[in-house]
């Protein structure tokens, strides 16, 4: 094929960066799968979120490789260049929990801001055909029932992770406009499958009730989230990559808005119909606890999709309740990968948030 503006070769060179996460790690995995000419270079620091275990089936694979670094140190990522051409990179990598913003937010401004403008400049000096970058909902703040936020829509984040991607995209906007850098920025909303850290709301439930442990909702529960099967969000950005235009950004939304005490709900019902313990029990561990997020606590988030369905053919498939039994059903048969992950930072953590109870 001809190379053109918006054209690209036919073998892809992918620099995916945070790969041994949550949304990396099944990228990875739905790329390798769906491509023959393809490779993949993995770079992931391997903070509390990043796991190799995540990969282990394709470890092996030779179209695969992985390099424990961090985005951002700018050496490294020259000399990554140095070795290879990449067509393509793939910003994943970034500290990505609310509440751990609202802890510390430094983390996030090095990996999350920094660490992509030092991508951004090797993706100038190096002439990339594509830089995406992963983004999220959360950069246009909480919106009110019956509004969807679209592309166009402005950024209101509220917390410091929200403002530290908000911030990313920004960079990149100004490194396409200033430099032509080709960037494409997707914003997804909640995702949730397999291989999801225990920090997040869906995980957490989950583990807590097989656990028998509470299961803590924050406020009243009412707060609304849209979500997205991770691998429906893989093949968005996917799509993005081949049929995206360079310059734009594309919402990638479940059409799936849920309360989170009904989500809670929900994964006490399948649970039950999964593991046999009686739903009433399971939702007896529900505990309404004080926001640790407070007035930072987007109310709800909700995107128009308009502009992915029309432009790149993408809209979700995974119906939400299929999906969470697909998940809780993965987390049922990998409990020692639960157990791997619950480390003392872990408790530690979970601590600060929750409290001893
Ligand atoms: P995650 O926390 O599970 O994984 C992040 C990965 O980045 C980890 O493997 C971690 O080791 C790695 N990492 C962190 N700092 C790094 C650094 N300095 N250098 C290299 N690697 C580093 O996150 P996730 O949920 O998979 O999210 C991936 C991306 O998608 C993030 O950019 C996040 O903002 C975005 N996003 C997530 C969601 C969601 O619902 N999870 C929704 C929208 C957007
Ligand atoms: O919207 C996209 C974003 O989704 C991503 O950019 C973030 O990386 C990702 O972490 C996620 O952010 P949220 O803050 O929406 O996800 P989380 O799972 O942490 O929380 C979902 C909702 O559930 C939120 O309203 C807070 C609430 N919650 C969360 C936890 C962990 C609880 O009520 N109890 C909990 O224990």
């Amino acid at each position: 094929m001809k190379k053109g503006v918006n054209e690209l070769p036919e073998e892809l060179f992918l620099l995916v960066t945070g790969g041994a996460g949550f949304i990396g790690s099944n990228f990875i995995k739905y790329m390798l799968k769906s491509h023959f000419d393809i490779k993949i270079t993995n770079i992931d620091k391997l903070t509390y979120a990043g796991n190799l275990k995540n990969l282990c089936d394709i470890e092996k694979d030779k179209r695969y490789s992985f390099l424990k670094g961090d985005i951002s140190d700018n050496n490294l990522i020259n000399s990554l260049f140095k070795r290879k051409h990449y067509n393509i990179i793939v910003n994943f990598a970034a500290e990505s929990h609310v509440d751990r913003s609202m802890l510390d937010a430094s983390p996030f401004i090095k990996t999350n801001v920094k660490g992509t403008l030092i991508l951004l400049e090797a993706a100038r000096e190096n002439k990339v055909d594509r830089f995406i970058q992963i983004s999220t909902d959360e950069v246009y703040g909480s919106i009110p029932k019956d509004r969807k936020f679209s592309e166009k829509s402005p950024l209101h984040p509220n917390s410091p992770y929200s403002a530290s991607k908000a911030s990313a995209d920004l960079i990149c906007r100004s490194y396409y406009k200033s430099y032509s850098v080709p960037v494409i920025i997707t914003r997804s909303s909640n995702n949730y499958g397999p291989y999801q850290f225990p920090e997040k709301l869906i995980p957490l439930m989950i583990r807590n009730a097989l656990l028998d442990e509470e299961l803590p909702v924050y406020g009243d529960g009412m707060n609304i989230r849209d979500w997205l099967y991770v691998i429906d969000n893989c093949k968005a950005i996917d799509m993005v990559i081949r049929n995206g235009k360079i310059g734009e950004i594309y919402n990638i939304g479940g059409n799936s808005e849920v309360r989170n005490i009904d989500v809670v709900h929900i994964i006490c019902k399948i649970l039950s119909e999964e593991t046999g313990k009686s739903k009433e029990y399971l939702d007896g561990l529900i505990t309404f606890i004080k926001d640790p997020r407070g007035f930072a606590h987007d109310f709800r988030y909700a995107l128009d999709c308009k502009k992915i369905k029309e432009n790149v053919g993408w809209e979700p498939s995974t119906d939400f309740i299929e999906g969470l039994r697909a998940t809780i059903k993965w987390y049922l048969s990998n409990t020692d990968w639960i157990k791997s992950v619950i480390t003392g930072e872990y408790k530690e953590y979970y601590n600060k948030v929750y409290g001893k109870r």
